[in-house]
């Protein structure tokens, strides 16, 4: 299922309302793409509820069928026999990865033991973003991989269906690093093991549980962790039950912060404290948000989080904090833009390798609609005022979060501002605008 990405510009005027009532977010990014891979190495039929139907994630459902697995969709739950771990077959064709790169990242690893050749690509954005991060630690395993200059997509993969099982740590703190040495490590005979210095997202390990498998973790004295399987690994399907996304959470509760007159509930939000560095940040700033009606589903913890209209003012931002807020700061620093006094985010240097060089896009978005910034080595320095003027134009470079952060810049800005290009926002929040609308925005294409 591809969908062609035609451009799509919208201007977005201040919300003639504060945004109010409840309202859900899509399935958490993350947990979808490893439901279906995981899904897919398991033995027996695994249902999943909640997945997030993005472009994104439906490139990976492609994948998996491509190597051999069943997936099937009614309703909104998606069903998937699995082919079990080493036994997915050859892909007749290139696997086309789109934007995402979790999906390539993830997907690498489990193609490096599996005996077969395959070739991956993406579109202009992810043939853009480095693969070394990958290719690197997994070409250590027996396999092989050919790629265009630099470490970028096409990339071909000569799988070695006995790979050695690989100890690596991680020199940037990366899930999807993470991820792939242990996707490769459940078909490899002996134990894996991955260090991160920084403890990043931990859904891989989660959901290897979740699906029979023992995930050994350690914490580390500076607060990383070591992480270990033994392989080869057997998989026993279960059902999975994806949580709201907090990343997709961020962009309707900051424009609730920012809009006067705002009371907003958005529920079944996951709150794996991996992930929640936003909310700590948003609460140093004087947020009016509160969580309520905290539980565990799937293995996850959830809840339902309650934003008011608020008055911010600047915070720092520790660089150990990154990776669990890592997709979230262009909307935070729309939030800074606007809150009282200066705001430094720090150590943002993975904000340059994303879906755009988001450090430079974020600065822009800023820049153009009369907010001042400064970046000082890797970090970000925003000089907030209660009253930002917009007007301006944001070039989103095929970004879905940045399309989402400058649509929450001019739902509170004083003149419209343009977005070039918002077709990509269905990556990862299909319908995003019809439920801002529906909480009382009033974004016209
Ligand atoms: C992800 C990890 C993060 C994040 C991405 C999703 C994942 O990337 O930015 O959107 O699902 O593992 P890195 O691991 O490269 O930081």
């Amino acid at each position: 299922m591809k969908v062609h990405m035609q451009a799509r510009p919208l201007t977005v005027s201040a919300s003639p309302k504060g945004l109010s009532g409840r309202t859900l977010v899509p399935g958490d990014k993350s947990i979808s793409h490893r439901s279906l891979m995981l899904a897919s190495l398991a033995h027996g039929r695994t249902k999943v509820y909640g997945l997030l139907e993005g472009e994104d994630v439906l490139r990976t459902a492609d994948a998996m069928r491509a190597l051999g697995a069943t997936i099937t969709r009614d309703g909104a739950v998606w069903t998937i026999d699995g082919r079990g771990v080493g036994e997915l077959t050859e892909p007749a064709d290139v696997l086309d990865m789109g934007n995402s790169g979790t999906a390539a990242r993830l997907l690498s690893g489990i193609l490096s033991s599996h005996r077969m050749n395959s070739v991956m690509t993406g579109d202009a954005s992810l043939r853009s973003r480095p693969m070394r991060r990958v290719m690197d630690p997994l070409s250590k395993n027996g396999s092989e991989f050919l790629s265009r200059e630099g470490g970028r997509l096409p990339m071909a993969v000569r799988g070695n269906g006995q790979a050695t099982p690989l100890e690596y740590r991680l020199p940037v703190a990366s899930a999807q690093v993470k991820s792939a040495v242990l996707l490769a490590g459940l078909n490899a005979v002996g134990r894996t093991v991955v260090e991160e210095p920084v403890a990043t997202r931990d859904h891989t390990e989660n959901m290897l549980r979740h699906f029979g498998v023992d995930v050994d973790v350690s914490v580390l004295d500076a607060g990383g962790r070591r992480i270990e399987l033994t392989g080869p690994v057997k998989l026993t399907a279960r059902d999975v039950t994806v949580p709201g996304d907090p990343s997709s959470s961020a962009f309707p509760l900051v424009a609730a912060l920012l809009v006067p007159g705002s009371d907003l509930l958005i529920e079944n939000v996951g709150l794996n404290p991996l992930r929640t560095g936003l909310f700590t940040t948003l609460l140093e700033m004087g947020a009016d948000l509160t969580i309520e009606n905290e539980r565990v589903e799937g293995g996850e913890p959830v809840g339902d989080l309650r934003a008011r209209h608020s008055k911010l003012k600047g915070v720092d931002v520790p660089p150990e904090r990154a990776p669990s807020m890592i997709d979230e700061y262009p909307v935070l620093a729309v939030a800074c833009a606007f809150a009282e006094g200066s705001s430094r985010l720090r150590g943002l240097e993975e904000l340059r390798v994303k879906e755009s060089d988001r450090l430079a896009a974020t600065v822009s978005l800023l820049n153009v609609n009369g907010a001042e910034t400064e970046v000082v080595g890797d970090d970000l320095i925003v000089r907030g005022f209660q009253n930002p003027l917009g007007g301006g134009s944001v070039t989103t470079h095929m970004d879905h979060r940045l399309a989402m952060s400058g649509i929450v810049f001019g739902l509170a800005a004083q003149k419209p501002v343009h977005i070039d290009d918002t077709a990509f926002i269905e990556t990862s929040f299909p319908g995003f605008v019809d439920l801002m609308n529906g909480l009382g925005a009033d974004i016209r294409a």
